[in-house]
Protein backbone atom coordinates (compact mmCIF):
# COMPACT_ATOMS: atom_id res chain seq x y z
CA UNK A 1 0.00 0.00 0.00
CA UNK A 2 2.77 2.11 1.09
CA UNK A 3 4.73 1.49 -2.31
CA UNK A 4 1.85 2.22 -4.02
CA UNK A 5 1.05 5.25 -2.89
CA UNK A 6 5.16 6.30 -3.23
CA UNK A 7 4.56 5.45 -6.50
CA UNK A 8 1.81 7.52 -7.45
CA UNK A 9 3.63 10.44 -6.00
CA UNK A 10 6.90 9.81 -8.17
CA UNK A 11 4.74 9.92 -10.89
CA UNK A 12 2.74 12.75 -9.89
CA UNK A 13 5.90 14.95 -9.01
CA UNK A 14 8.62 13.32 -11.69
CA UNK A 15 10.24 16.32 -13.78
CA UNK A 16 9.24 16.80 -17.25
CA UNK A 17 11.93 15.09 -19.43
CA UNK A 18 10.59 17.05 -22.41
CA UNK A 19 11.77 20.32 -20.55
CA UNK A 20 15.55 19.56 -19.68
CA UNK A 21 18.29 20.74 -22.00
CA UNK A 22 20.39 17.85 -22.97
CA UNK A 23 24.08 17.67 -21.51
CA UNK A 24 26.43 18.30 -23.64
CA UNK A 25 29.53 15.44 -24.52
CA UNK A 26 32.55 15.77 -23.58
CA UNK A 27 33.72 11.73 -24.69
CA UNK A 28 37.00 11.15 -26.81
CA UNK A 29 37.23 7.53 -27.90
CA UNK A 30 40.02 6.03 -25.66
CA UNK A 31 40.92 9.05 -23.90
CA UNK A 32 37.64 10.40 -22.36
CA UNK A 33 35.11 8.19 -21.49
CA UNK A 34 31.53 8.70 -19.99
CA UNK A 35 31.69 6.74 -16.95
CA UNK A 36 28.38 7.12 -15.40
CA UNK A 37 25.21 9.08 -15.66
CA UNK A 38 22.02 9.18 -13.84
CA UNK A 39 18.31 7.84 -14.46
CA UNK A 40 17.38 11.66 -15.14
CA UNK A 41 20.49 12.14 -17.64
CA UNK A 42 20.72 15.50 -15.59
CA UNK A 43 24.62 14.00 -13.68
CA UNK A 44 27.16 12.77 -16.01
CA UNK A 45 30.49 11.48 -14.60
CA UNK A 46 33.80 11.22 -17.18
CA UNK A 47 36.60 9.49 -16.46
CA UNK A 48 39.99 11.00 -18.20
CA UNK A 49 42.06 14.47 -18.16
CA UNK A 50 40.13 17.64 -17.10
CA UNK A 51 42.12 19.67 -19.59
CA UNK A 52 41.29 17.55 -22.64
CA UNK A 53 37.58 16.85 -21.27
CA UNK A 54 37.03 21.25 -21.17
CA UNK A 55 38.48 21.60 -24.50
CA UNK A 56 34.83 20.29 -25.79
CA UNK A 57 32.81 22.55 -23.82
CA UNK A 58 31.71 25.67 -25.43
CA UNK A 59 32.23 29.41 -23.78
CA UNK A 60 30.29 29.94 -20.96
CA UNK A 61 28.69 26.57 -21.16
CA UNK A 62 28.13 26.40 -17.72
CA UNK A 63 26.46 28.64 -14.80
CA UNK A 64 29.54 27.41 -12.22
CA UNK A 65 32.39 25.48 -12.40
CA UNK A 66 33.70 24.41 -8.41
CA UNK A 67 36.69 22.61 -8.41
CA UNK A 68 39.34 21.13 -5.98
CA UNK A 69 42.51 19.88 -8.10
CA UNK A 70 45.45 18.59 -6.25
CA UNK A 71 47.53 20.72 -3.94
CA UNK A 72 51.00 22.09 -5.30
CA UNK A 73 54.15 19.93 -4.56
CA UNK A 74 55.45 21.83 -1.77
CA UNK A 75 51.76 21.30 0.05
CA UNK A 76 51.89 17.85 -0.78
CA UNK A 77 54.97 17.62 0.50
CA UNK A 78 54.05 18.90 3.73
CA UNK A 79 50.70 16.78 3.95
CA UNK A 80 52.22 13.88 6.69
CA UNK A 81 50.61 10.97 7.13
CA UNK A 82 48.61 10.18 10.48
CA UNK A 83 49.86 6.72 11.14
CA UNK A 84 52.21 5.95 13.69
CA UNK A 85 55.60 5.63 11.92
CA UNK A 86 59.18 5.85 13.09
CA UNK A 87 60.84 9.54 12.49
CA UNK A 88 62.69 8.75 9.40
CA UNK A 89 59.89 7.45 7.48
CA UNK A 90 57.47 9.94 8.52
CA UNK A 91 59.46 12.35 6.93
CA UNK A 92 59.56 10.99 3.91
CA UNK A 93 55.37 9.81 4.00
CA UNK A 94 52.86 11.93 2.51
CA UNK A 95 49.79 11.75 3.41
CA UNK A 96 48.11 12.19 -0.10
CA UNK A 97 48.15 9.23 -2.33
CA UNK A 98 46.91 10.78 -6.17
CA UNK A 99 49.88 13.22 -7.76
CA UNK A 100 50.94 17.25 -6.90
CA UNK A 101 49.86 19.48 -10.04
CA UNK A 102 52.44 21.83 -11.27
CA UNK A 103 52.06 25.72 -11.42
CA UNK A 104 51.02 24.89 -15.17
CA UNK A 105 48.72 22.97 -14.74
CA UNK A 106 46.72 24.74 -12.39
CA UNK A 107 46.74 27.99 -14.48
CA UNK A 108 45.72 26.35 -17.86
CA UNK A 109 42.86 24.15 -15.45
CA UNK A 110 41.64 27.74 -14.07
CA UNK A 111 42.44 29.65 -17.63
CA UNK A 112 40.32 26.95 -19.28
CA UNK A 113 37.30 26.60 -16.29
CA UNK A 114 37.05 30.12 -16.15
CA UNK A 115 36.52 30.16 -20.08
CA UNK A 116 33.74 27.56 -19.87
CA UNK A 117 31.88 29.11 -17.30
CA UNK A 118 29.25 31.73 -17.51
CA UNK A 119 30.15 33.51 -14.47
CA UNK A 120 31.64 32.12 -10.74
CA UNK A 121 34.87 29.47 -11.00
CA UNK A 122 35.37 28.65 -7.15
CA UNK A 123 38.52 26.77 -6.64
CA UNK A 124 40.13 24.93 -3.60
CA UNK A 125 43.66 26.22 -3.79
CA UNK A 126 46.66 26.73 -1.89
CA UNK A 127 48.59 29.72 -1.29
CA UNK A 128 51.11 28.78 -3.62
CA UNK A 129 48.41 29.04 -6.75
CA UNK A 130 46.93 31.98 -5.05
CA UNK A 131 49.88 33.97 -4.98
CA UNK A 132 50.82 33.33 -8.63
CA UNK A 133 46.94 34.26 -9.71
CA UNK A 134 47.58 37.18 -7.85
CA UNK A 135 50.75 38.11 -9.37
CA UNK A 136 49.66 36.92 -13.12
CA UNK A 137 45.92 37.22 -13.18
CA UNK A 138 44.75 34.30 -15.62
CA UNK A 139 42.89 34.71 -18.58
CA UNK A 140 39.20 35.04 -18.84
CA UNK A 141 38.60 35.65 -15.19
CA UNK A 142 39.26 38.01 -12.20
CA UNK A 143 40.23 36.70 -8.81
CA UNK A 144 37.06 38.49 -6.99
CA UNK A 145 37.70 37.27 -3.12
CA UNK A 146 39.83 34.99 -1.87
CA UNK A 147 37.53 32.93 0.18
CA UNK A 148 37.97 30.65 3.66
CA UNK A 149 36.67 26.89 4.68
CA UNK A 150 37.51 27.28 8.26
CA UNK A 151 38.15 23.57 9.34
CA UNK A 152 36.03 24.06 13.30
CA UNK A 153 37.87 20.32 14.25
CA UNK A 154 40.99 21.27 11.83
CA UNK A 155 43.99 19.07 13.11
CA UNK A 156 46.68 21.07 15.60
CA UNK A 157 50.35 22.07 14.09
CA UNK A 158 52.23 18.91 15.38
CA UNK A 159 55.39 20.37 15.58
CA UNK A 160 54.34 23.35 17.34
CA UNK A 161 56.89 25.69 16.24
CA UNK A 162 54.39 27.43 13.91
CA UNK A 163 50.32 28.04 13.95
CA UNK A 164 48.04 25.29 12.42
CA UNK A 165 46.40 26.32 8.95
CA UNK A 166 42.94 25.84 10.17
CA UNK A 167 41.76 26.75 6.52
CA UNK A 168 41.60 25.84 2.83
CA UNK A 169 41.40 28.83 0.82
CA UNK A 170 39.05 29.26 -1.99
CA UNK A 171 39.46 31.38 -4.98
CA UNK A 172 36.49 33.10 -5.91
CA UNK A 173 37.19 34.16 -9.50
CA UNK A 174 34.49 35.86 -12.00
CA UNK A 175 34.03 35.75 -15.42
CA UNK A 176 36.26 38.62 -17.37
CA UNK A 177 34.15 40.00 -19.98
CA UNK A 178 34.12 43.21 -22.34
CA UNK A 179 33.07 44.77 -19.19
CA UNK A 180 34.15 44.44 -15.62
CA UNK A 181 31.83 42.41 -13.38
CA UNK A 182 29.51 41.35 -15.83
CA UNK A 183 28.02 37.59 -16.95
CA UNK A 184 28.89 36.19 -20.01
CA UNK A 185 25.50 37.29 -21.55
CA UNK A 186 26.09 41.11 -19.94
CA UNK A 187 23.58 40.92 -16.81
CA UNK A 188 25.75 42.53 -14.25
CA UNK A 189 27.62 40.11 -11.55
CA UNK A 190 25.77 38.57 -8.52
CA UNK A 191 25.50 36.15 -5.98
CA UNK A 192 22.93 34.50 -3.81
CA UNK A 193 24.93 35.60 -0.72
CA UNK A 194 23.87 39.64 -0.23
CA UNK A 195 26.07 40.97 1.35
CA UNK A 196 27.65 37.92 3.76
CA UNK A 197 31.65 37.33 3.57
CA UNK A 198 33.27 34.62 2.22
CA UNK A 199 34.37 32.60 5.32
CA UNK A 200 32.56 29.03 5.73
CA UNK A 201 32.95 27.02 9.21
CA UNK A 202 32.41 23.11 8.76
CA UNK A 203 33.88 20.31 10.60
CA UNK A 204 36.27 17.94 8.23
CA UNK A 205 34.36 15.29 6.07
CA UNK A 206 34.82 11.98 8.01
CA UNK A 207 33.23 9.05 5.81
CA UNK A 208 31.10 10.92 3.23
CA UNK A 209 33.59 9.49 0.23
CA UNK A 210 34.22 6.04 -0.34
CA UNK A 211 36.71 3.34 0.70
CA UNK A 212 40.21 3.83 -1.22
CA UNK A 213 39.16 7.18 -2.50
CA UNK A 214 41.14 10.61 -2.29
CA UNK A 215 42.30 11.90 1.34
CA UNK A 216 41.05 15.70 0.63
CA UNK A 217 37.08 15.14 0.72
CA UNK A 218 35.36 18.44 0.81
CA UNK A 219 32.36 18.60 3.50
CA UNK A 220 29.37 17.95 1.58
CA UNK A 221 27.29 20.74 3.43
CA UNK A 222 30.16 23.14 2.52
CA UNK A 223 29.65 22.46 -1.10
CA UNK A 224 26.28 22.42 -1.19
CA UNK A 225 26.25 26.05 0.65
CA UNK A 226 28.96 27.23 -2.23
CA UNK A 227 26.21 25.77 -4.92
CA UNK A 228 23.49 27.53 -3.80
CA UNK A 229 25.30 31.13 -3.26
CA UNK A 230 27.05 30.49 -6.48
CA UNK A 231 24.53 29.20 -9.31
CA UNK A 232 20.30 28.66 -9.50
CA UNK A 233 18.42 25.69 -10.17
CA UNK A 234 18.88 23.81 -12.78
CA UNK A 235 22.30 25.70 -13.94
CA UNK A 236 25.18 23.45 -15.26
CA UNK A 237 27.84 23.07 -12.65
CA UNK A 238 30.75 21.52 -13.76
CA UNK A 239 33.54 19.70 -11.69
CA UNK A 240 36.93 18.70 -13.70
CA UNK A 241 39.24 17.00 -11.10
CA UNK A 242 35.68 14.74 -9.46
CA UNK A 243 37.69 13.07 -6.36
CA UNK A 244 35.22 11.74 -4.45
CA UNK A 245 31.84 13.03 -6.65
CA UNK A 246 31.24 15.73 -3.49
CA UNK A 247 30.64 18.24 -5.80
CA UNK A 248 28.37 15.77 -7.96
CA UNK A 249 26.37 14.98 -5.21
CA UNK A 250 25.72 18.29 -3.73
CA UNK A 251 24.63 19.41 -6.92
CA UNK A 252 21.91 16.69 -7.28
CA UNK A 253 20.74 17.61 -3.67
CA UNK A 254 20.52 21.49 -4.83
CA UNK A 255 18.50 20.87 -8.38
CA UNK A 256 21.39 21.25 -10.30
CA UNK A 257 22.45 19.53 -13.50
CA UNK A 258 26.22 18.76 -13.28
CA UNK A 259 29.02 16.93 -14.79
CA UNK A 260 32.31 15.35 -13.21
CA UNK A 261 35.21 14.54 -14.99
CA UNK A 262 38.01 12.40 -12.90
CA UNK A 263 41.28 11.35 -13.61
CA UNK A 264 41.98 8.06 -11.79
CA UNK A 265 39.52 4.75 -13.12
CA UNK A 266 39.54 3.84 -9.56
CA UNK A 267 38.19 7.13 -7.65
CA UNK A 268 35.75 7.15 -11.16
CA UNK A 269 34.43 4.07 -9.89
CA UNK A 270 33.82 4.43 -6.62
CA UNK A 271 31.92 8.17 -7.72
CA UNK A 272 29.82 6.01 -9.80
CA UNK A 273 29.02 3.86 -6.46
CA UNK A 274 28.82 7.19 -4.47
CA UNK A 275 25.84 8.93 -7.22
CA UNK A 276 24.07 5.86 -7.86
CA UNK A 277 23.40 5.76 -3.65
CA UNK A 278 22.84 9.11 -3.71
CA UNK A 279 20.83 9.07 -6.42
CA UNK A 280 18.50 5.82 -6.30
CA UNK A 281 15.78 7.51 -3.96
CA UNK A 282 15.16 10.22 -6.64
CA UNK A 283 12.30 8.80 -8.82
CA UNK A 284 10.16 8.33 -5.47
CA UNK A 285 11.67 11.82 -3.70
CA UNK A 286 12.53 13.78 -6.83
CA UNK A 287 14.76 16.45 -5.99
CA UNK A 288 13.19 20.04 -5.63
CA UNK A 289 15.26 22.76 -7.34
CA UNK A 290 16.52 25.01 -4.03
CA UNK A 291 17.94 28.58 -3.82
C1 LIG B 1 41.78 17.20 -4.19
S1 LIG B 1 41.08 15.88 -5.06
C2 LIG B 1 39.38 16.34 -5.21
C3 LIG B 1 38.60 16.00 -3.98
C4 LIG B 1 37.11 16.31 -4.11
N1 LIG B 1 36.84 17.73 -4.02
C5 LIG B 1 36.29 15.57 -3.07
O1 LIG B 1 35.56 16.20 -2.28
O2 LIG B 1 36.41 14.35 -3.04
C6 LIG B 1 41.73 16.16 -6.66
C7 LIG B 1 41.32 15.14 -7.69
O3 LIG B 1 41.76 15.59 -8.97
C8 LIG B 1 42.07 14.46 -9.75
N2 LIG B 1 42.90 14.89 -10.89
C9 LIG B 1 44.22 15.20 -10.90
N3 LIG B 1 44.63 15.56 -12.13
C10 LIG B 1 43.53 15.50 -12.93
C11 LIG B 1 43.30 15.74 -14.32
N4 LIG B 1 44.30 16.12 -15.14
N5 LIG B 1 42.06 15.55 -14.81
C12 LIG B 1 41.03 15.15 -14.00
N6 LIG B 1 41.20 14.90 -12.67
C13 LIG B 1 42.42 15.07 -12.14
C14 LIG B 1 42.80 13.55 -8.76
O4 LIG B 1 42.82 12.21 -9.22
C15 LIG B 1 41.96 13.76 -7.49
O5 LIG B 1 40.96 12.80 -7.40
Amino acid sequence: MIALALAAYARTHARPAAAEPALPYLGIAGEVDLVWTSADRRIQLYCGDALAALDRLDDAAAGLVLTDPPFSERTHRGARTRKRQGKKQQRAATMITFAAAGDGFIRSLLEECARVSSAWTLAFLDRHPVGLCELEPIACARLVRVGSWIKSNGAPQFTGDRPAEGQDRIGIFHRDGLRLGRRADGTPMRWNGKGAQAVWTYPTARGEGFEGGPETVKPLALVRELIRLFSDPDDLVIDPCAGSGTTLEAAHLEGRRAIGIELSPAYARGIAGRLTRATAQQDLFPVRSAR
